[in-house]
């Protein structure tokens, strides 16, 4: 058996279609996109149709689409622009204990720049109660940043209720959708947000580019200052390559019928580890709100790095980490309040295009195999 890939929520292969848009810009087509000469005619074409294509994936107009290095850049550049534009009239953000560290760590920095950060806590399957960011608003409340489903657990966000929420006062929306798009609609008016991450290699596009939606009229600073690039939101001279292939993924994505495939066999996956450990195997995350690709599953009382280690070939996350000779629960895990004995026996198994019921049936095979795993 060849290896098997189950950690699409770390990255996923570039689709051969992406790969296609692209080639044009590898094989000579380098004109910069913004001469006004023959050279950059293809450039320029490639760019606005692929901000087009996010745009129609999100439901937005291309203008609101700020093409970024990925997702780390657009989180970073959501929540610092916001807070460089509006700290005279605030500096409270609001974010939760399970977001991803580019955004927890964004909210770090701000607050040596004189930012209050309130990190609202989750309940036991990771979702953050909307009475809890309405409660935390302050007359000094600037932004509200709340991942849309997250990257560990697949735990999906009540998105839609916490914007009302923060436009009944005033307050701007950042939601994180890098794991979500793709997997599940993220229609930006459906959502209510005013700014929205995506990252293009979790999507089937390539490392290093990205986007940020950002609701017309909403204001935000630019962290890269140069030319005008990107409505002078980020300068520096645009990639044609790597906008072909996020435009061409977000085309791509456009059709969620494809998850329907991977939630039946993510669901048939999870009975097959019930069928075959019963109640030593449970599971961390939202039985129904949670992204229909990702199963993070606990072996009670074991350690996922160990039982990982004996799996060979297959490439899947645990969900506790081993520093200075201890392991440690994820900080998602130990803020939904899994206890150490569960959440160290903590894997993520994440599925995709690619997936297919042969490999589920041998890795629960070889689960089975594993001797800390036996009755
Ligand atoms: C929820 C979430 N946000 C942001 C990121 C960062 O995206 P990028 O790797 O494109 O910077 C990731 C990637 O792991 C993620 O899972």
């Amino acid at each position: 058996m060849p290896p098997i890939y189950l950690d699409y929520n770390a990255s996923t292969p570039i689709d051969p279609a992406v790969a296609d848009a692209m080639r044009l810009f590898l094989d000579g087509a380098f004109g910069n996109p913004s001469s006004g000469h023959w050279a950059s005619a293809p450039a320029k074409a490639a760019l606005e149709h692929a901000r087009d294509q996010v745009a129609a994936l999100l439901g937005a107009s291309p203008d609101e689409i700020v093409f970024t290095s990925g997702g780390s850049e657009a989180n970073n550049l959501a929540i610092k622009g916001t807070f460089l534009a509006l700290r005279h009239k605030g500096e409270h953000i609001v974010t939760t204990a399970v977001e991803h560290p580019a955004v927890l760590a964004p909210c770090r920095f701000l607050e040596r720049l004189g930012a209050t950060v309130t990190v609202l806590p989750v309940d036991g399957t990771g979702r953050v109660d909307p009475d809890d960011v309405h409660r935390a608003i302050t007359p000094r409340t600037i932004l509200i940043s709340v991942m849309h489903a997250n990257n560990e657990v697949g735990t999906i966000q009540p998105i839609a209720e916490i914007a009302a929420i923060a436009r009944d006062h005033g307050v701007r929306f950042h939601t994180d959708a890098a794991q979500s798009i793709g997997k599940i609609a993220t229609r930006v008016d459906t959502l209510g947000v005013d700014l929205l991450t995506i990252a293009g290699h979790k999507l089937y596009a390539p490392k290093g580019v990205g986007a940020l939606y950002v609701r017309r009229g909403v204001e935000l600073e630019s962290l890269i200052h140069g030319a005008g690039h990107e409505h002078g939101r980020r300068a520096g001279t645009e990639s044609a390559l790597l906008a072909a292939g996020l435009g061409t993924a977000c085309a791509l994505a456009q059709d969620l019928a494809q998850m329907e495939r991977v939630r039946a066999l993510r669901d048939r996956f999870w009975q097959a580890l019930r069928n075959r450990f019963g109640d030593r195997v449970l599971l961390n995350g939202h039985l129904n709100h949670r992204l229909p690709n990702t199963l993070n599953v606990s072996f009670v009382g074991k350690v996922g790095a160990d039982i990982l280690a004996q799996l060979d070939g297959v490439a899947a996350s645990t969900g506790s980490a081993c520093h200075s000779g201890r392991v440690e629960l994820s900080p998602v895990l130990a803020a939904m309040g899994v206890p150490e004995r569960v959440g160290m026996g903590a894997f993520r198994f994440s599925l995709g295009r690619q997936s297919t019921d042969a490999e589920i049936d041998e890795v629960v095979a070889r689960l089975a195999n594993v001797p800390a795993l036996a009755a």
